[in-house]
């Protein structure tokens, strides 16, 4: 199991719980954070944009060139930091547990 610790949208935190082995996008949509995933993981749509703390950002293996590319095709809708990751992308582990997010505003 990780735990999640979520940043929604309107500033308030909540922490979640999500197996092992999934991907953040999954465990986010699921606990009803508005974030759509609408592509399901195929990094064509941005919807599941989120910003990662630094520390955990630094954890996490770095982005492929099409997890770059969709970041910044929404550049120009919506802020996309450093720290900006596609949380389809993001498996989720043990060694995760703990990892900070925030919800980034809808594209
Ligand atoms: S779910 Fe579409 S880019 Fe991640």
């Amino acid at each position: 199991m990780a735990e999640i610790r979520v940043t929604e949208r309107n500033g308030e935190a909540r922490t979640i719980s999500a197996d092992s082995g999934r991907p953040l996008m999954e465990a986010l949509r699921d606990a009803n954070f508005n974030l759509q995933g609408t592509c399901g993981g195929a990094m064509s749509c941005g919807t599941c944009h989120v910003y990662i703390k630094q520390d955990w950002n630094d954890k996490l293996p770095a982005k492929s060139e099409d997890e770059q590319m969709m970041l910044e095709a929404i550049a120009d809708l919506v802020e996309v930091r450093p720290t900006s990751r596609l949380s389809c992308q993001i498996e989720l582990s043990d060694a995760l547990s703990g990892i900070e997010v925030e919800i980034a505003p809808e594209v």
